[in-house]
């Protein structure tokens, strides 16, 4: 019998297994695949490993910016895909440690919740049956990948985020469907490596949820080092390596590359896990089709002592939403008041520069009729950046409310926007006002500054 049964081990279920067992709970985590979920073995660091690779390699094109000449850079790109790996190995090791020395038991098989008794849950998993007074559902998202026609016949042409990470060599084209997150970073990825990028995206812009004026600039910064973006274009079909699609105007076009990264978004995993057998009920999406599990701010499913954290609710895909929701979970389940606020949770590009983001944008403060100022500078107004960024284009625009200068968002882009986005989320939390920000002392010579420099350009 245990206290907690969380089937996943990715961010929500393994973060969720070390609090629950430094609070000295019982539990099992059951993992089919390899602990870390998409996050460590096929999404986060597998890709920021790569990127970090090409971000090397573009310091050794562009040395001579700096007064450094490296003769004839180059690189080896199955060291790259050797070096990502090692380092999801490494991390991979790092929690079945932290499992051990949080005494979580991991069971590696596929768990099916097969009923509920008097002594709590019922799961089975390796033909063996387990209880659980408490139980968490982490299964996570998989990659969204629409039935265009000819798709299937386009065999390994076509890959997603995961099969992408797997591939030996560098292609020599690729055409991107879906200038989102994933397509982005893919995207540029791939040409700072020197890969004919295309990206076909149905939106007017990429990055769809991201401030406008920072999506334009980004999409400009790349487009400049030659990615050729179709926007408002929609897929149409495959035909082996070639993407149909039809333009703004209606025109049929087609585009081909070696590989075809499917980028359109991802969907959560909540079947084939039993759910059924317990009757934990579906959220809709507005077009009022299951996209995950309902749960409420405590992340309690409408079934008693059964939770669910992580993308498996169809909300916020992002691994550190997950962590947190499964410590709320956790925290309900110890008896503590906990909620899950969803106003600041960041989010980063890894492009180079970087984008990232917090609270609300531009647009949404405009659309939920929010009284609001807009401040901005430009990155340049940070020695720092100056120093370490030739010819580096940024921006950071604070989005504050109108009559108490609250913070109600953040967005900025420009090296190392991700690294500094953080201080903002607590300002958010806290709701801190541009007043209170101006009084805190910022080091020097930091790119955070930029922050303090933008609150006190506000009117
Ligand atoms: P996404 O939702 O970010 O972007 C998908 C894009 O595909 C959208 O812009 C959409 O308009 C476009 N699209 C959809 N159907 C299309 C079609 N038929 N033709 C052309 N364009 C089409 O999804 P993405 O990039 O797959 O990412 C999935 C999830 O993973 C997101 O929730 C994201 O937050 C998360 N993620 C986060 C990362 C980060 O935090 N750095 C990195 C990678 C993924």
């Amino acid at each position: 019998m245990y206290d907690l049964a969380i089937i996943g081990g990715g961010p929500g279920g393994y973060v969720a297994a070390e609090r629950a067992g430094a609070a000295g709970l019982k539990v099992v985590l059951f993992e089919k695949k390899s602990l870390g979920g998409v996050c460590l073995n096929e999404g986060c660091i597998p890709t920021k490993t790569l990127l970090y690779s090409a971000k090397v390699y573009n310091y050794a094109v562009n040395g001579d910016h700096y007064g450094v000449y490296v003769e004839k850079p180059s690189f080896k790109y199955n060291e790259f895909v050797e070096r990502k790996d090692k380092v999801v190995r490494k991390l991979v090791g790092g929690i079945k440690a932290a499992m051990k020395g949080f005494k979580v038991e991991v069971v590696n098989a596929d768990a099916l919740i097969t009923g509920r008794g008097a002594d709590g849950i019922t799961i089975k998993a390796a033909d063996t049956g387990y209880v659980a007074k408490n139980l968490l559902i982490c299964t996570g998202s998989e990659a969204a990948v629409p039935p265009f026609p000819g798709l299937k016949e386009a065999g390994d042409v076509i890959v997603t985020n995961r099969e992408i990470l797997a591939l030996k060599e560098q292609p020599k084209e690729i055409v991107v469907i879906g200038g989102g997150v994933i397509g982005m970073e893919f995207a540029a990825f791939y040409s700072t490596l020197g890969t004919k990028v295309t990206v076909v995206e149905m939106l007017p812009k990429i990055l769809g949820p991201l401030d406008d004026e920072i999506s334009a600039m980004l999409q400009n910064i790349y487009a400049k080092r030659g990615i050729n973006f179709c926007l408002r274009c929609k897929v149409t079909g495959i035909e082996g390596n070639t993407v149909v699609y039809e333009d703004p105007d209606g025109k049929v076009c087609r585009v081909s590359g070696d590989r075809i990264l499917v980028s359109v978004g991802r969907r959560a995993n909540f079947n084939g896990i039993g759910l059924e057998n317990i009757g934990v009920e579906l959220a809709l999406n507005p077009a009022g089709r299951p996209c995950g599990i309902k749960v409420d701010e405590h992340m309690r499913t409408n079934v008693p002592n059964v939770y669910a954290a992580g993308d498996v609710t169809g909300f916020s895909m992002l691994a550190h939403t997950a962590s947190r929701e499964g410590e709320v979970a956790v925290n309900n389940i110890l008896g503590k008041k906990d909620v899950m606020r969803y106003n600041a949770i960041p989010g980063v590009v890894y492009t180079n520069p970087e984008v990232a983001g917090v609270g609300v944008t531009e647009e949404e403060a405009k659309k939920k009729g929010l009284d609001y100022k807009v401040v901005k500078l430009p990155m340049a107004y940070s020695g720092r950046f100056v120093a370490e960024n030739e010819g580096g284009e940024g921006i950071c625009k604070l989005i504050v409310g109108a009559k108490y200068h609250e913070v109600l968002g953040v967005h900025m882009l420009g090296n190392p926007c991700s690294e500094i986005l953080q201080s903002m989320c607590i300002a958010i939390e806290q709701e801190m006002t541009v007043e209170q920000l101006k009084e805190v002392v910022f080091p020097h010579p930091t790119v955070s500054e930029i922050i303090k420099e933008t609150a006190f350009s506000l009117k």
